[in-house]
């Protein structure tokens, strides 16, 4: 018996992700880093990724190879803030998904440690598409250029 297993397999890790993406739909900070409009196919390869982390179908490796987490987010401006927003999209996720106080406990220890080892800036602008009015590193040096002309 996996973990994947004890908590209900597949159909549980869906209804997690697909509670975490309809928050993620409605945050204006992290909507706009998903280089698709659609945010179905990310939930999907997170859906396969978390599935085969905890112990289910390799599905996930036999489509994306290896995870390379770290190495996949460094396009996104992920700071303490967006940190903040994702887990607390996955804090509702985890509570709607209703699983025993273990298992619960056991998954959030594992989604706090990963959130945290996925931030890559202090900066206050800069990685990816510009976000609740942040202007990337290429518009803002292009403004200080105007300005300093
Ligand atoms: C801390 C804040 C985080 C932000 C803002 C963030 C944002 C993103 C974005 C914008 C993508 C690209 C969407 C796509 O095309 O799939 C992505 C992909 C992904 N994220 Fe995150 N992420 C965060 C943390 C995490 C954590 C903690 C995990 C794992 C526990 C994770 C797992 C994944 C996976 C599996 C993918 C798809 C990788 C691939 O196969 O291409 N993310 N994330």
């Amino acid at each position: 018996m996996t973990f994947y297993d004890e908590v209900g397999g597949h159909a549980t890790f869906e209804k997690l992700v697909q509670v975490f993406y309809r928050e993620v739909a409605l945050d204006p900070v992290l909507k706009p880093m998903y280089p698709e409009e659609d945010l179905g196919p990310a939930a999907e390869r997170l859906t396969l990724f978390l599935a085969q982390y905890w112990g289910g179908p390799t599905t996930y490796g036999e489509t994306r190879g290896h995870p390379r987490l770290r190495m996949r987010h460094m396009p996104f401006h992920i700071d303490p803030d967006a940190r903040d927003r994702w887990l607390a999209h996955m804090r509702t996720a985890v509570t709607e998904t209703k699983l025993s106080p273990l298992h619960e406990a056991t998954l959030w220890d594992y989604l706090e440690r990963a959130a945290y080892a996925m931030v890559n800036t202090f900066e206050p602008s800069g990685i990816g598409p510009e976000a609740s009015g942040r202007p990337t590193l290429e518009t803002r040096a292009r403004q200080e250029s105007t300005e300093n002309a």
